[in-house]
């Protein structure tokens, strides 16, 4: 089998067939969850908790659908409500829930590294929906599947990533991503939100927008993270805009058939303009949601394989 990752926790973990291995996959999800019955047994009887410690619109609500739409039984812990408010560290709270005999966790978490130290403390297997500055793995693979859904592949393109990069884990888990599926990638943005040492990624690095985006197959814009930044990073949004905001005059040196897009959640008139995103001849922003629910059902799919097989070979193990 070409999936055999026991937890997605980053990109980085990833072989490149395990990489094609879940779009694949997620390629018969999209069809599935274009019909009116969009459900499937393949979860049928297993328990999924989502534990979110930051905010989340969109990432949340699709691994919630994904699994629901696999027949798990899911269950959205609420944070704001929960035991951590009352000091209760993340281990303690992770081996609570662990007891419970959860068989996939779904972790968000504001520290880089937090979801990989949870998973050495549970048997069960953990996606991880975003730690900090560190790796966002699904939203890596779901821009990914929008790419070769809207390109035809997935490498030899020229991929730019704009803007805050230094401190996005999304630019950080579709750079590891793009790399390894031999993409020509260009990060853009201010120095201050660069971060030291890209260049051992292997990608070039501009602070001019027309100088980055000249033939790019893919515009990729990011949010301005300002939840972690702690000082001016920039000398005032209006500026930022104006520099790096993406508008129709600056895409004009892109490739013409470039495809624009962005992670959510966006803002307009900062990043990027408003009516760029919503011009559906460039923009896949819509279609980055839609491959969200796709993608996790494989990512989930693929781990419950994973661990059906680790536990049935326990079983087997036991009994001789
Ligand atoms: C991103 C995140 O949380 O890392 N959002 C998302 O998951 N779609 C990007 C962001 O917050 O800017």
């Amino acid at each position: 089998m070409s999936f055999r990752a026991r937890h997605l926790l980053g990109i980085e973990h990833l072989a490149q067939d395990e990489i094609r291995a879940v779009l694949d996959l997620a390629e018969r999800y999209v069809d599935l969850n274009r019909r009116t019955v969009k459900s499937s047994d393949v979860l049928a009887g297993m328990t999924q908790i989502n534990m979110f410690f930051e905010n989340s619109t969109r990432t949340q609500a699709s691994f919630e659908l994904a699994g629901k739409r696999l027949g798990a039984d899911v269950m959205n812990m609420s944070v704001a409500q929960s035991s951590v408010k009352k000091g209760e560290t993340l281990i303690d709270t992770a081996l609570t829930l662990n007891a419970m005999h959860p068989d996939l966790l779904v972790v968000r978490h504001p520290n880089s590294g937090a979801v990989n130290l949870l998973a050495s403390k549970v048997n069960c297997a953990v996606l991880n929906a975003g730690d900090g500055k560190h790796e966002h793995p699904t939203q890596a693979l779901l821009d990914a599947l929008t790419i070769r859904r809207a390109k035809g592949r997935i490498q030899r393109l020229t991929i730019a990533i704009c803007g805050d990069i230094a401190h996005s884990r999304v630019a950080r888990s579709n750079l590891i991503l793009l790399g390894k599926m031999e993409n020509r990638i260009r990060l853009i943005g201010p120095p201050t939100l660069m971060p030291s040492g890209v260049a051992e990624f292997g990608c070039e690095v501009y602070d001019d927008m027309r100088e980055g985006l000249k033939g790019a197959d893919v515009v990729m814009m990011l949010r301005l993270q300002k939840e972690r930044m702690d000082g001016g990073f920039i000398p005032s949004e209006r500026e930022y805009y104006h520099r790096y905001g993406l508008d129709a005059d600056k895409l004009a040196v892109a490739s013409p058939e470039a495809i624009v897009m962005h992670p959510g959640p966006m803002n307009r008139g900062v990043e990027i303009d408003g009516e760029i995103a919503d011009d559906i001849n460039r923009s896949v922003i819509q279609d980055q949601v839609e491959m969200g629910v796709a993608v996790r059902m494989a990512c989930m799919e693929l781990l419950a394989r994973n661990l059906r097989a680790e536990r049935g070979a326990k079983a087997v193990g036991s009994m001789v």
